[in-house]
């Protein structure tokens, strides 16, 4: 048996088919374009007689139908995305053409190859569309968490075109009949994840000595969830959700950034103090917010437990000293994460964020800013 994966050298989609490979002894065909954002190094060590790479674009209809056809999987698991908010502020066009379009190729050769299924292995066959609790948009402090059937509202691009895909997922499976699950999880934070999101960045920058970006107040919340539970939710609802239901899977962790970012800064004056004794935490800057940007996320992941019996196995306590102990045990990885269009992104995003007190420039690549001066631009951006 076979489980064909899209976008498995990215960070979620590595995680998956690590997991998977570990616990399972089906084979894996892992279908990657290798964007900016796909890493062959997240796949190093991988038996070769399971893991199957194929670089190439899901929107490629007669690759993908190529694939179905060749490997026969009883499922596909569609991780493929353009995934970083603030990349689809700047340029949206390759967020709908890889989400929307791109997951439209994919449903259409899923059918195809489904439609021509008999007995057992139609019945059996499952898509399963990973999806995002932005999607559902901006929460004020005291709502309650999103559950299933709240209403869609994105806010960013990349939600917009995330909610596209996913009303084509739905769709697909009311008009067609087609084996199609939907998960909507919160923000994932773990080893191998892409240092321009919000944890791994903090942690690169602040061992480079370079400045902790904060966008806005730092106030902005997100329910954290470790990747490796993530992987075991998918896991979950490949084995025994429903098709047609959609699950939100969250880590019932909700957490402000500049928490976030302080936990992160604690952890490294423990694991790797600074060689001038002085606290990581002096190195955040408050810079300037990401346009439309979102509040509040909390997913009510009641459902997933309650039907499917899915809860997280970490804590956040215990998944980011795990995740800070590998990015401190995996200075290559980093290294290489960091070369290329990498440096080309970083050097356009933040240069163009300036500092909230409006004086100096929040470059990465100036030195680390005083305590005081973080403090100042905090006082100005929440006054
Ligand atoms: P990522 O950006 O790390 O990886 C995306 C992968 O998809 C990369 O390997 C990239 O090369 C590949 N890809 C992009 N366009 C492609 C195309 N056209 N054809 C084939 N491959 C392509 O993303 P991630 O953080 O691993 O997210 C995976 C999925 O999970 C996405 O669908 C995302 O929306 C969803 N998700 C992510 C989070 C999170 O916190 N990271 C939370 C909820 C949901
Ligand atoms: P991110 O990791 O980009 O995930 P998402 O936008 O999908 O939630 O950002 C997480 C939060 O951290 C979000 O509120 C934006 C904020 N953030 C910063 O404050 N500074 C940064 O440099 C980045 C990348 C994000």
């Amino acid at each position: 048996m076979t489980l064909l994966v899209t976008g498995g050298a990215g960070f979620i989609g590595s995680n998956f088919i690590r997991d998977w490979l570990v616990s399972h002894d089906e084979r894996i065909v892992n279908l990657d374009k290798l964007t900016y954002a796909g890493n062959p190094d997240n796949l190093e060590g991988l038996p070769d007689n399971r893991h199957t790479f194929v670089r190439g674009d899901i929107g490629d209809r007669a690759l993908v139908a190529d694939l179905l056809a060749r490997y026969a999987p009883r499922a596909v698991i569609h991780f493929a995305a353009e995934s970083h908010v603030d990349r689809s502020i700047e340029g949206p066009g390759a967020f709908i053409e890889t989400n929307v379009n791109g997951t439209l190729n994919l449903l259409e050769a899923s059918r195809d190859h489904w439609s021509q299924l008999a007995g057992r292995s139609r019945e059996a066959f499952r898509f399963v569309h990973v999806s995002t609790d932005e999607v559902y948009g901006s929460l004020a402090p005291d709502a309650p968490a999103f559950a299933e059937d709240h209403p869609f509202a994105p806010n960013s691009p990349y939600a917009a075109s995330k909610a596209a895909s996913d009303h084509l997922a739905r769709a697909w499976h009311h008009t067609y009949g087609m084996p199609v699950l939907t998960t909507h999880c919160s923000n994932n934070y773990g080893p191998h994840h892409f240092p321009e999101k919000l944890i791994p960045l903090v942690i690169v920058n602040a061992l480079a000595g370079k400045s902790l970006p904060i966008y806005g107040d730092g106030q902005q919340v997100r329910d954290w969830l470790y990747v490796g539970d993530h992987c075991s939710a998918i896991r979950r609802v490949l084995e025994a959700g429903a098709p047609g239901q959609t699950y939100n899977i969250g880590g019932w962790n909700e957490m402000r950034n500049i928490d976030i970012v302080r936990t992160v800064c604690e952890l490294l004056d423990e694991m790797r103090p600074r060689p001038d004794g002085q606290a990581y935490a002096s190195q955040i800057t408050f810079v300037k917010d990401r346009p439309g940007h979102d509040r509040r996320y909390a997913v009510d992941a009641r459902k997933i437990a309650t039907e499917l019996g899915w809860r997280p196995a970490e804590t956040f306590a215990s998944g980011i000293r795990r995740t800070v102990r590998w990015y401190l045990d995996n200075p290559q990885w980093v290294a290489r994460a960091q070369s290329g269009d990498y440096l080309d992104w970083v050097t356009r995003q933040y240069a163009n964020r300036r500092a909230a007190t409006g004086s100096a420039p929040a470059s990465l690549h100036q030195a680390a800013p005083s305590r005081a001066t973080a403090q100042a631009a905090r006082e100005e951006v929440t006054a």
